[in-house]
């Protein structure tokens, strides 16, 4: 079902004491939102326990990836079946920094993907291009290849673990964010290759990311087809975090 949310990407950022005390603020504060934003936090796997804790089932908890397998002799890697199994709800896949950083391809996004629906997971697959391909004027057909082989196999009746966060490259962590406008047009054309996937597109919940703030989510919250945010570096301040997730109006 499509929904509101707003989730915390920590990176490799955090410590203990934030997971305490930022997740117990946010959990405190979460509960008596109003306008039906699904709060997640999705810190460094280490600290999945820690923020479990203090997120007492109010506050939902993500991890930001796992291998492309369920177990084995992977040493290092977390399965989407662990991260159920420790209490995540989410799975980031192909951010970004995955992709450029560790040279994430969109194969091995598609196959970590149809891993983590098939394991009852919600995948929030990212999905954005960088500033020369805007400047060279292929951002939508960029968006839309990585929105079709990103989900080329998830199975037909897994769509609702889908999750699909937009987030242009240039504007990660740079101050820089897309204006309302022109996220609300590309969320729209992803809509649209939803739609002729043969998804339930008007189901899913499309995100933003990319130098997200309190002072400029209420006008991307407010387009029709932006349904939450992910959030990098302002998700790390608790107020500043808690402010982005009222910046939805209440739900009618
Ligand atoms: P940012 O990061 O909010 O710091 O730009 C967003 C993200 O990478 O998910």
């Amino acid at each position: 079902m499509r929904r509101r949310i707003v989730a915390g990407n920590w990176k490799m950022n955090g410590s203990r004491d934030l997971s305490e005390e930022l997740v117990g603020y946010v959990r405190s504060e979460a509960g008596s939102l109003d306008n039906g934003v699904e709060v997640v936090i999705i810190p460094p796997a280490i600290y999945i326990g820690n923020v479990l804790d203090q997120a007492q089932g109010v506050v939902s908890v993500g991890v930001q990836n796992v291998g492309q397998w369920q177990s084995g002799a992977y040493t290092g890697e977390v399965s989407p079946e662990m991260a159920k199994d420790a209490g995540c709800r989410y799975v980031l896949v192909g951010h970004s920094e995955r992709r450029q950083i560790f040279g994430e391809t969109d194969e091995l996004v598609a196959e970590k993907v149809s891993l983590v629906v098939s394991s009852g997971l919600v995948a929030i697959v990212c999905v954005g291009e960088t500033l020369e391909e805007r400047e060279s004027g292929q951002a939508e057909s960029v968006v839309a290849h990585q929105v079709r082989s990103g989900l080329a196999f998830v199975p037909k009746g897994q769509w609702h673990n889908v999750v699909v966060a937009y987030e242009p490259v240039w504007a990660i962590g740079t101050g820089k964010t897309a204006t309302a406008g022109d996220a609300q047009d590309m969320h729209s054309a992803i809509r649209g290759v939803l739609k002729d996937m043969g998804a339930p597109a008007e189901e899913i919940s499309l995100l933003y990311g990319g130098s997200v703030k309190a002072d400029n989510a209420a006008a991307l919250f407010s387009e029709p087809d932006i349904d939450g945010g992910l959030i990098g570096g302002a998700s790390l301040v608790a107020k500043e975090f808690m402010s982005i997730c009222r910046s939805f109006p209440a739900a009618t």
